[in-house]
């Protein structure tokens, strides 16, 4: 165990030496910073441009960055910033992939001094001092956003009643819980509304035609008015599924994404999906302007949201930029 720790530490520390000018070194040839990055998995092309935006941040602020890809499991991310205790790193920074289940590292890295910012999702702990600051989308301002969308979607069509299905994220983590209780929020007490049912697809495109394909074969393309998905990854693979069975995805079928990502903007430009509620990838920078403060000494604040959008098929789209992931 202490030879693949020193193993992995010797590996990162070479890896960031050579990815360091001398400038961002301190005299012993080390990078004057640097930051322990445990990023969840590789699920979604949102999470692959998150890590490119935390890479290239910790770049352009001088940083070494020690990354390590948890593929979604939450004992690796345990295990990774347990190294990171190790090798005392100046900030620890994570994605939790669940809520629960991090008390006893957070005691570790808070009894070794070392800040820990939450990046993109949140934790549930007793105590919140236990980490230092959340990075990361409004879940729930997302979640609201959608069932906006839907509300404005059913007055324009005059819809007397619409029945729903909804393909959520990884179940326990802050998106999966915040966007459905958002959703929930802003359709509540509208009776033209059900859920029929809610099924987890994990964030993952397969997962998304699974769960496509068991909904259609269970409710038939008559009983299903509007998808609700998560995110883009299961929205597409749900648009898949809709357009091989005959289906017209955005006519027949009103799709609600959760993301933003360049495929899927594509399809909503191209009206195959009614609305993306906005979450953006784009982190890095401000979790690297925390770091630099932290390690100035500074005070930070405890919760920090990143300006995100909506776009749906009511919009002009034209503006909506490359997206880059
Ligand atoms: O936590 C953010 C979510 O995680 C994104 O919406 C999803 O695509 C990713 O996997």
């Amino acid at each position: 165990m202490k030879l693949r720790r020193l193993l992995f530490i010797m590996v990162t520390l070479a890896a960031l030496l050579a990815g360091c000018s001398s400038s961002e070194q301190n005299s012993s040839g080390t990078p004057a910073v640097v930051v322990g990055f445990s990023q969840l998995g590789s699920e979604s092309g949102w999470r692959i441009g998150n890590t490119a935006s935390m890479e290239q941040a910790a770049k352009d602020w001088g940083f070494g960055l020690m990354l390590d890809n948890a593929n979604q499991r939450q004992e690796k991310q345990i295990a990774a910033i347990r190294s990171f205790i190790s090798y005392q790193v100046d900030v620890i920074v994570f994605s939790p992939i669940v809520e629960t289940g991090w008390e006893n590292v957070l005691r570790e890295a808070r009894q070794a001094n070392i800040p820990v910012i939450l990046m993109d999702r949140m934790l549930e702990v007793d105590d919140d001092s236990l980490y230092t600051a959340y990075i990361g989308a409004d879940f729930l301002a997302e979640g609201r956003r959608a069932g906006q969308y839907l509300l404005k979607k059913a007055d324009a069509l005059g819809a007397d009643h619409l029945n729903i299905v909804e393909i959520t994220g990884t179940e326990d983590s802050t998106p999966m819980r915040d966007r459905q209780t958002g959703f929930r929020s802003a359709i509540e007490g509208d009776g033209r509304f059900t859920i029929l049912e809610s099924v987890t697809g994990d964030f993952l495109r397969s997962k998304g035609e699974e769960c496509m394909r068991y909904l259609l074969d269970k409710y038939g393309p008559e009983g299903i008015d509007v998808v609700y998905s998560h995110n883009d990854e299961m929205t597409l693979g749900a648009l898949k599924v809709l357009e091989a069975a005959g289906l017209r995805p955005g006519q027949d079928i009103i799709l609600i994404s959760v993301d933003g990502q360049q495929e899927a903007v594509d399809a909503l430009k191209a009206g195959k999906i009614n609305c993306i509620a906005e979450c953006t990838p784009d982190l890095g920078n401000a979790v690297m302007e925390m770091v630099d403060a932290l390690t100035h000494g500074k005070q930070v604040p405890k919760r920090n949201h990143p300006v995100e959008r909506v776009f749906t098929e009511f919009d002009d789209l034209s503006g909506i930029g490359a997206r880059g992931y």
